[in-house]
């Protein structure tokens, strides 16, 4: 099979490759890869990025897996020992295991749904790791009809999906985007929208019960100026390169919580297929839906990248295809 693959760290040592067709092990399937998202996450593999990260990449020279990319969408082609829950034939949507950015990729079941029949390959690829992020997130915010919620990177992966199910759930969404994000940002249900590159949010009058930081690098103690007291900063920008990144921040999120009348919160994804089916669900009521901004051929797949990588100004997803 083709796939997008490195042996080392850096730009220059993706390439698309043959290599020899997965094979599922026990409580896994093999999937023919139709479309496969993009996430930062790819570049933080692709780039090793940030260096202090290296050891959980897969190691100090190189990244493990070796084939790039987490979501996919496609077609159940063959069924490893112990599975039930998915057949050969079925159509589904969800997170690979050893890279999707491959014409085949293995998944485990339990981070698996079924495509949802309302949208296509390419929009289902959209989903698995920006959508279950923002429903985790959102979900340990404990975020209830009528609070107040701003989420920074509105107009992106993320972002754009928490809008749609802050709104979902009856919170009222500040948008914080760049202007041409803004109307998207708005259609998706956000009540106001804030220019990122005209004025800065956590200087205003407004507080929020729940602020979500996806992108900006806003300092903590800025977020927590705008939050309510007894709300939750939610903990998610990840965009900082260099030795440490965004560790700092993650790392002193408990020990900040307990000197501030607000909670942060960080959550590390888990790649549950319930929360996909919940997500699938929510898609067939007609209350959430991937915007899909740009697709690239597999052989284009490292410029997908790119737009991810670091301060990235990406419009809702970019996606992988392989068909
Ligand atoms: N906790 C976890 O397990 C987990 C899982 C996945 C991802 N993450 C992290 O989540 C973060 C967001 O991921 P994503 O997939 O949503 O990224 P993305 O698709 O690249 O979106 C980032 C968005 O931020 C916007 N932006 C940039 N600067 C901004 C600013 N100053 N203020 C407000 N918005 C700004 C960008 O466009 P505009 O500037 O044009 O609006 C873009 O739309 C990443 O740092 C990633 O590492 C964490």
């Amino acid at each position: 099979m083709r796939a997008l693959t490195q042996d080392r760290y850096g730009w220059d040592a993706l390439g698309v490759r043959d290599l020899p067709d997965p094979v599922p092990g026990a409580e896994q399937v093999l999937v023919r890869v139709y479309a496969a998202g993009v996430n930062p996450y790819d570049w933080h593999y692709a780039a090793g990025q940030p260096l202090v990260a290296r050891p959980m990449l897969g190691g100090f020279t190189g990244p493990r897996p070796r084939v790039r990319g987490a979501d996919l969408s496609g077609l159940v082609v063959a069924v490893g020992p112990g599975v039930t829950t998915f057949a050969v034939g079925d159509e589904v949507f969800g997170f690979g295991v050893a890279g999707t950015f491959a014409e085949l990729a293995v998944a485990a079941v339990d981070g698996l749904a079924h495509r949802p029949v309302d949208l296509t390959h390419v929009e289902a690829a959209a989903m698995p790791m920006a959508a279950v992020t923002a429903l985790q997130f959102l979900r340990s915010a404990g975020l209830t009809a009528g609070q107040r919620i701003a989420i920074t990177g509105a107009g992106g992966g993320i972002g754009h999906f928490a809008v749609q199910i802050a709104t979902a759930w009856g919170a009222d969404v500040t948008g914080v985007c760049s202007g041409r994000n803004a109307a998207m940002v708005r259609e998706l249900g956000a009540s106001d929208v804030v220019d990122h590159t005209r004025a800065d949010f956590t200087a205003g009058d407004q507080r929020y019960d729940v602020v979500f930081a996806n992108a900006g690098r806003y300092p903590l103690r800025a977020l927590g100026q705008v939050v309510a007291p007894g709300g939750v900063v939610l903990a998610n920008d990840g965009s900082k390169d260099g030795l440490l990144g965004s560790m700092p921040d993650m790392v002193s999120a408990p020990l900040v919580s307990r000197f501030r009348p607000y909670r942060v919160v960080n959550v590390a994804l888990s790649e549950s297929g319930a929360d996909l089916a919940a997500l699938a669900g929510m898609v067939s009521h007609g209350v959430l839906r991937p915007v899909v901004s740009a697709t690239y051929p597999l052989d284009d797949a490292v410029e997908a990248i790119r737009q991810v990588a670091g301060h990235g100004h990406a419009r809702g997803k970019l996606v992988v295809t392989l068909v």
